[in-house]
């Protein structure tokens, strides 16, 4: 799976402002339900780039310390060359359900979009929480409803239509696979965190035209990237095709481009004493 996301590093990092703008108020939130503060030792799971890191390194300062980490090794080298003027930020590779760091060295562990991909949610909580000290904060943030995030929504649906099947398969974790506030809540749960809350966040995303967000959206969302490119000639069209139309409908025009909905969870926890 790593190899999926490390093909689609290039696209994240052309794209990595545009996404950290479209989450900054949301990623905030993040870092408060985390209880980051100046001085902090923080811990980014399934960093890509590091936005929501990078954002933890401002508040946390130099006193403090981050380390971004990611399943892919590209992914990590962008997130690397993004932190290269912070000393007190420090990369590695590794996954969330295998963290390669003693017990109980952070006060809070963040991660953003990247719980949802995980087949066991819940061991790989109980693996953030064990590199928590007692009553550190482990913060997720995961895309909301299906519904209210029509800026992939549209562009999974157009892949499902073409084929007559839903698109990723419902075994797969996909983007949405933590939509549900409650699911969300209870696999903190079973995680071990205590004090566990859930909070949504409105998080709409702008683009220059529709054109403009069929080119971007794609090359982010890894599993499907790597789908699409594989694609008999045509078939790419096709869907292509019918995500504009979609995106026609979905979107609202704005002087300087489109807008669509879109809406994030964040789900909060604390470690519990040993
Ligand atoms: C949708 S991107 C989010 C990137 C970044 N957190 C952000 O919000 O800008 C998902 C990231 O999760 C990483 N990922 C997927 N499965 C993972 C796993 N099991 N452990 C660690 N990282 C994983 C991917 O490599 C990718 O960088």
């Amino acid at each position: 799976m790593s190899d999926v996301w490390d093909s689609a590093a290039p696209g994240w990092d052309a794209n990595a402002e545009l996404i950290d703008a479209q989450l900054a108020l949301a990623t905030e939130a993040m870092l408060d339900a985390g209880a980051v503060a100046r001085g902090s030792a923080v811990l980014e799971l399934a960093c890509g780039p590091g936005g929501a890191g990078l954002a933890a390194a401002e508040r946390v300062g130099d006193s403090g310390r981050v380390l971004l980490s990611d399943s892919a090794p590209q992914m990590v080298a962008v997130a690397a060359r993004r932190a290269q003027a912070r000393p007190w930020v420090s990369t590695a590779v590794f996954g969330q359900s295998e963290i390669a760091i003693e017990n109980g060295q952070f006060d809070a562990v963040l991660a953003r979009h990247g719980l949802m991909f995980v087949e066991d949610r819940a061991g790989a909580v109980r693996e953030a929480a064990r590199v928590l000290r007692a009553g550190g904060r482990y913060a997720a943030m995961t895309w909301g409803l299906r519904a209210q995030n029509p800026w992939l929504g549209c562009i999974l649906d157009a892949v499902g239509e073409q084929f007559g099947v839903s698109f990723p398969p419902p075994e797969v974790p996909g983007p949405f696979s933590l939509e549900d506030p409650e699911l969300l809540g209870s696999i903190l749960r079973e995680g071990g965190l205590q004090d566990v809350r859930v909070q949504s966040f409105s998080t709409p995303m702008g683009a220059d035209s529709l054109q403009a967000w069929w080119e971007r959206v794609p090359k982010l969302a890894g599993p499907l990237a790597s789908a699409l490119a594989a694609m008999e000639p045509g078939v790419g069209e096709a869907i292509e095709e019918r995500a504009l139309a979609a995106g026609e409908r979905c979107s609202r025009r704005e002087a300087d481009g489109i807008v669509f909905a879109g809406s994030v969870l964040i789900g909060s926890g604390s470690a519990p004493g040993r």
